[in-house]
């Protein structure tokens, strides 16, 4: 994999980049909740404009599902961006408050090369959610074309996406040179050192809501893993599987194939797959919290987080785990009504983190959120950006932006 620090400044300068980055943070009303992601690429940026390249920003946001969805809308992001530039302390040789961060709502088909910027003097462009376009998912030829037309090199440098073949990610690299940006190869070095250093007992904790994307994951992890720990959304799945009422809870259908596999690979491999014995539920997500018996849960109730008797049980498997992998918050954390299975799971792992009895990382977008309003990013071995990428990589996999950049 070639990476773009090491390319001959000659090379690179006066090129434009089409830079991909993951700049999905979570958002609620325009308004961004954890800025970690854009934090994290900061240092790319400013080295391609030391390099005197001009960037186009490429990333997306949420699901969007190849419709134009306002409210899913990189215009918060990109303001984001443009002041943490401006306000660098360096700034006034980098990116001076003189500057915009353009973003380009303008269809990718009414742009080319030579309007793409308004002057000279314009540095960075971000394009619009590039999810808008039916395209980019469907790892679009044509899409993927008219995208690398509108630079000169490409670099990722969006491990996190790097799971999926989209345009963006994959197609790109067949029209462009194509490169690794920094963030990209610092993930990657990190989870290699990790998955070569592993010591056991190895527990995994799988929550969040993203079901679909991940319940594929856990039967392949368990091979590797002593214990499978699943919360969150994914969890709801479980208990409807064992025939436990969930009421509205979020959860997918046609599952139980795939979840009788998770059981019986996970007993060929003695790997123990721990689900919540007890729930917080509220009627609706501005609730308060009601513990819950899983026998009790009633039609309009919405199971929010686990209940203090599953935490009980997963701090003691945390007590014996030597690594700990976590990808996905345990309950609805947003209302702190359902954070505390969140944080005592997190508490646990800090404890023995501290007493350096465990080894211990974290990864995703919902996650690093949470742990940031614990302020306890530093109390981890290793917080990766990455959640989907960051498990898919665990399994072994060959990544398809990470493939298509070899
Ligand atoms: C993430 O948040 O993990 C990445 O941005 C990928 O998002 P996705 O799961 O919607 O593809």
């Amino acid at each position: 994999m070639k990476n773009i620090k090491d390319q001959p400044i000659l090379k690179i300068k006066y090129k434009t980049i089409l830079l991909r980055l993951d700049l999905n943070v979570p958002l609620e009303n325009y308004k961004i909740l954890d800025e970690t992601r854009i934090h994290k690429i900061i240092d790319t940026i400013r080295f391609l404009l030391k390099s005197e390249t001009r960037i186009i920003i490429i990333s997306h946001v949420g699901r969007p599902n190849g419709k134009i969805n306002e409210k899913l809308s990189l215009k918060p992001v990109a303001e984001k961006l443009e002041y943490i530039l401006k306000t660098y302390p360096d700034s006034e040789f980098v990116y001076g408050p003189e500057q915009n961060l353009r973003l380009i709502k303008k269809n990718l088909n009414e742009i080319n090369k030579e309007n793409i910027f308004l002057s000279d003097f314009e540095k960075i462009v971000m394009l619009e959610n590039i999810r808008f376009y039916k395209g980019e998912e469907e790892n679009d030829d044509g899409f993927a074309k008219k995208l690398s037309s509108l630079g000169d090199i490409y670099v990722n440098d969006a491990f996190s996406c790097s799971h999926r073949s989209h345009a963006s990610i994959d197609k790109i690299t067949k029209y462009i040179p194509s490169f690794a940006g920094f963030q990209l190869i610092e993930e990657i070095n990190a989870l290699k050192k990790i998955t070569s250093e592993i010591k056991k007992p190895i527990t995994c904790i799988i929550g969040g809501s993203k079901i679909s994307t991940k319940i594929n994951l856990i039967k392949n992890l368990i091979p590797k893993l002593d214990n499978m720990i699943i919360v969150g959304g994914m969890a709801n799945n479980i208990l409807k599987y064992k025939g436990i009422p969930i009421g509205k809870s979020i959860n997918e259908d046609n599952c139980e194939e795939i979840i009788d596999e998770i059981f019986s690979i996970s007993e060929k491999h003695s790997c123990s797959i721990v689900y919540p014995e007890d729930v917080l539920v509220g009627k609706n997500l501005n609730d308060k919290s009601n513990i819950k018996a899983l026998n009790k849960i009633d039609k309009d109730d919405l199971i929010l987080d686990i209940g203090p008797n599953t935490s009980k049980k997963i701090n003691k498997i945390i007590d014996e785990s030597r690594t700990i992998l976590w990808n996905g918050p345990a309950g609805y954390f947003e209302n702190p009504y359902f954070a505390s299975g969140s944080i005592e799971i997190a508490n646990k792992i800090i404890e023995k983190h501290l007493a350096n009895k465990i080894f211990s990382v974290v990864g995703g977008g919902d996650t690093v959120y949470f742990i940031n309003t614990l302020d306890a990013k530093n109390n981890f071995n290793f917080v990766s950006t990455a959640g989907g990428a960051f498990l898919e990589y665990l399994e072994g996999k060959n990544l398809p932006g990470i493939k298509a950049l070899n």
